[in-house]
């Protein structure tokens, strides 16, 4: 959810005005998403990166969380949405980390969509925790070197059980993933969308779905390989 500071830059706002307006979008983009079909949404709410901004808008962006959870938390329930979060929580303030504690439990059993919050997350920090959860269960002998394949790591990413994305848009015109699910997004489509995160509405959810049903996926097969075979 990129551009939010730009956004309110170019209006004379305070970035933190963008921070909300972003927020709303949000929400917005959730229903939305549900009503396309998708079955889950990771947003990048607050990179690990996140902490070297200055203290006001890092407490601001904290609080803004606090509050969209609260306020919404009916309309999360109503549509049956399962909440998550990755990133390392333990470093978050207790206003925010205990509700979102909460809600994640409270969500656990709905089915209808996965909202993943990516907070305080680099897929750096991810990948090396997965490196010392294998490291360790090697050590102690749980596990043997050679059975460390593709799924144990998997399992060991804070994504385990939820689907590899499929579609991952960056707004704002930015080319780069960021230290975001470096390892999950292998085979994902990409889309960069050229508004900032407060412009994103359903329009550009439309135009990004649009674009991503446009592509050709092969998974390093050709094209003759993953072409569904011609309707009769
Ligand atoms: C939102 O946009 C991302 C968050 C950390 C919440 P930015 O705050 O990165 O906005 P820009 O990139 O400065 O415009
Ligand atoms: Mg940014």
């Amino acid at each position: 959810m990129d551009g939010n500071g730009r956004w309110a830059a170019a209006k004379g706002l305070p970035r933190l005005e963008g921070h909300r307006r972003g927020a709303e979008r949000l929400i917005e983009i959730v229903d939305a998403c549900i009503d396309a079909g998708v079955n889950t949404l990771t947003v990048f709410a607050f990179s690990a990166e996140n902490w070297k901004r200055p203290l006001e808008e890092v407490s601001g962006l904290f609080k803004l969380g606090e509050w969209i959870l609260r306020a919404h938390l009916a309309r999360l329930e109503k549509r049956k949405v399962r909440l998550h979060v990755i990133g390392d929580v333990t470093a978050l303030p207790d206003f925010v980390r205990s509700p979102l504690q909460d809600v994640i439990k409270s969500s656990q059993d709905n089915t209808a969509f996965n909202l993943v919050v990516a907070l305080n997350y680099g897929a750096r920090q991810e990948i090396v925790a997965a490196a010392r959860s294998l490291a360790a269960d090697v050590a102690a002998g749980k596990l043997q070197p050679d059975a460390v394949d593709w799924a144990a790591v998997e399992a060991r990413l804070q994504t385990a059980g939820l689907p590899d994305p499929d579609l991952i848009i960056r707004t704002s015109g930015e080319f780069r993933l960021s230290n975001f699910l470096l390892l999950q997004s292998a085979y994902a489509e990409i889309v960069f969308a050229p508004v900032f995160w407060p412009d994103f509405d359903k329009a550009q959810l439309q135009l990004a779905l649009a674009e991503y049903a446009r592509r050709e996926r092969r998974y390093g097969m050709t094209g003759a390989q993953v072409q569904p075979p011609a309707q009769a």
